[in-house]
């Protein structure tokens, strides 16, 4: 709540007073026009008409033909100067009114200028906080040519206006002192889209009684202190539990991702049946040493990149924290987790990955349309002849031939392996498929 008192709230203040202004200006033409309407209708007549009866009526003497002449001729005087008079006013009301008019239009026009700055999408005008993370921000050295022009937005998910409600509550926070403990929520807010979050200015807890991560290459195969992290955000409370959880009933993300001497322990190693390729075997179809840089889409807690990184390639795994620590869990082996959702944009340039890897991750549940873009993003930082191991990719029925084939086949990989496999799991009659295939980026 620092944060309010640190830079006013000026723009609202701005508003209601233009709102106020605009208001004044509306009742001074209002009444402006009332006294036209006074001057030039019935009503403004019949009052000149009462004047001339009460202050100018003439006396009339029949007998005096004359003087009676004289009287309508003055009369008939102050009328045409009551009359001129009128008309000068009149003018003078019409200039003072197209006056206005022109100013209630430029001020119309300022404020949607105004609103136009922060509407853009938002319910209400965003302050404090938000507003800076909001921006725009003026360069202190002016216009650069590397951003065409002289200020920036700092980058903020567009859907973040969306939840303006949420997004205030979560950025409602002390600058400069600890971050609110609020993981689960500031998660549900990216996956919403909010993405990149817009909270730059409080230090994350730490873990009471860190420790200092195990060595190189233990560190790859060995379940951390859990004094190295804070909890507060997950089920578990120790990394024994998240061992555990394998045995356990319900449903969890990436179940028995944490024993790492369970079933993590031989994953990708073996071909197995036809859907389970081998990390060798899959390394072999290029040059040895060109696989050398990659991603793992969801990568759950790196046990492909740490798979990887024994035989030299440079893995970074994109997770998210499903109730369990992933991303401190891959930092603690010593490898590079990326803590962005699959709507993110892929933040690699084009043509530079050797190696993408995904399993479990896309399939039917992602839109059509965000699936489309996902493996167009992969297509984009897949360098020429850089391979796309889609692991395990799950749907239903006739999905696999009416939908996805078709859209595998529009992005341009060239199918190096390529093996459908029914998921028996929960049964024959519910028609569940996986494919895994091997693909690649043309060389041209
Ligand atoms: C009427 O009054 C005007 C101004 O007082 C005068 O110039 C004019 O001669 C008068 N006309 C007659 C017919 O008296
Ligand atoms: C870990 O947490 C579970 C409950 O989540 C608890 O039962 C267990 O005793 C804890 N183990 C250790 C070693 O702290
Ligand atoms: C990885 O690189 C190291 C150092 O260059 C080398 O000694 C080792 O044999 C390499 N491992 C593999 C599997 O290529
Ligand atoms: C998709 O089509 C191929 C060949 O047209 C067919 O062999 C396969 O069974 C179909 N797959 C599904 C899941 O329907």
């Amino acid at each position: 709540m620092g944060s309010m008192d640190d830079h006013p709230r000026k723009p609202t203040h701005t508003r209601n007073c233009t709102t106020r202004s605009n208001l004044k200006i509306v009742l001074l033409l209002v009444s402006t026009n009332l006294v036209s309407i006074f001057f030039f209708s019935g009503v403004g007549s019949s009052a000149l008409r009462a004047k001339w009866w009460g202050g100018y009526a003439p006396s009339i003497h029949l007998w005096d033909s004359e003087a009676l002449l004289r009287e309508l001729n003055a009369t008939k005087f102050e009328l045409s100067k009551y009359q001129s008079e009128s008309f000068e006013l009149h003018k003078r009301l019409g200039v003072a009114n197209s006056l206005l008019q022109t100013l209630l239009t430029d001020m119309g026009r300022t404020q949607s200028a105004q609103l136009a700055q922060w509407a853009d999408g938002w319910a209400r005008e965003p302050t404090a906080e938000l507003k800076l993370a909001v921006g725009p921000h003026k360069l202190p050295l002016g216009y650069t040519a590397n951003l065409g022009a002289d200020e920036l937005y700092p980058t903020l998910g567009t859907a973040c206006r969306r939840f303006q409600d949420e997004l205030e509550q979560y950025m409602r926070y002390d600058v400069g002192g600890e971050c609110p403990p609020d993981d689960v929520f500031a998660q549900r807010l990216m996956l919403k889209g909010c993405e990149p979050l817009p909270r730059r200015r409080c230090h994350p807890k730490t873990a009471r009684g860190y420790v200092e991560p195990v060595p190189f290459p233990a560190s790859l195969w060995t379940i951390p202190p859990d004094t190295s992290i804070v909890w507060d955000a997950y089920t578990c409370k120790n990394y024994s539990c998240l061992v555990n959880r394998n045995k356990e009933k319900g449903s969890y993300d990436c179940k028995d991702c944490f024993d790492l001497a369970g079933r993590e322990k031989d994953r990708w190693l073996r071909e197995i049946g036809e859907l389970d390729f081998g990390i060798d075997d899959v390394l072999r179809t290029r040059r040895p040493g060109t696989v050398r840089i990659g991603l793992d889409i969801g990568g759950g807690t790196a046990t492909w990149a740490a798979r990887m990184r024994e035989r030299n390639v440079t893995v970074v795994t994109s997770s998210m924290n499903f109730d369990g620590p992933f991303n401190s869990f891959i930092a603690s082996r010593g490898l590079v987790p990326m803590h962005i959702s699959v709507a993110h944009r892929l933040p690699f340039f084009d043509n530079t990955l050797d190696i993408v890897h995904s399993m479990h991750v896309l399939s039917n549940w992602i839109p059509d349309v965000m699936l489309e873009f996902a493996l167009y993003d992969i297509f984009r930082v897949l360098r020429p002849g850089g391979l796309f191991w889609l692991d395990h990719f799950f749907c239903v029925g006739d999905q696999m031939n009416a939908t996805y084939v078709p859209m595998f086949d529009r992005i341009g990989f060239r199918r190096l392996r390529w093996n459908a496999g029914r998921k028996l799991d929960r049964g024959i009659e519910k028609n569940e498929w996986y494919l895994s295939a091997l693909l690649e980026k043309p060389m041209t």
